[in-house]
């Protein structure tokens, strides 16, 4: 089975949106970032915050836990502030035909 998962069109995810995806048991954020697009696991390392939910720094390439506040690195998952300090999943994001997929091999 291939483990290419369809977002959604481009179209539907302009620069400043984002979608949440069930896969499994994991929930995942899909965010475009100024035009680039990256995936992270919609789950706070720290205490499960709905960290997709999250502000994010486009400069800095990070997004918020809206519990209490860490800093993760959209390209890598990557905790950059305490109190999360364990990674969270992140997801290689495609676009083809014009579909948005994200690869959960
Ligand atoms: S749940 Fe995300 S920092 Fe606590």
């Amino acid at each position: 089975m291939s483990p290419l998962i369809d977002i959604c069109p481009l179209d539907e995810l302009p620069p400043g949106a984002r979608r949440t995806i069930e896969h499994d048991d994991l929930d995942i954020t899909v965010v475009n970032v100024g035009g680039t697009l990256y995936a992270i696991e919609d789950r706070c390392s720290h205490d499960d915050g709905p960290l997709g939910d999250g502000p994010i720094d486009a400069a800095a390439c990070t997004i918020e836990c809206p519990r209490h506040g860490s800093l993760f690195d959209l390209r890598t998952g990557v905790p950059k502030t305490l109190p999360a300090y364990q990674p969270v999943e992140t997801f290689p994001v495609t676009v083809s035909g014009g579909i948005v997929r994200i690869d959960v091999d």
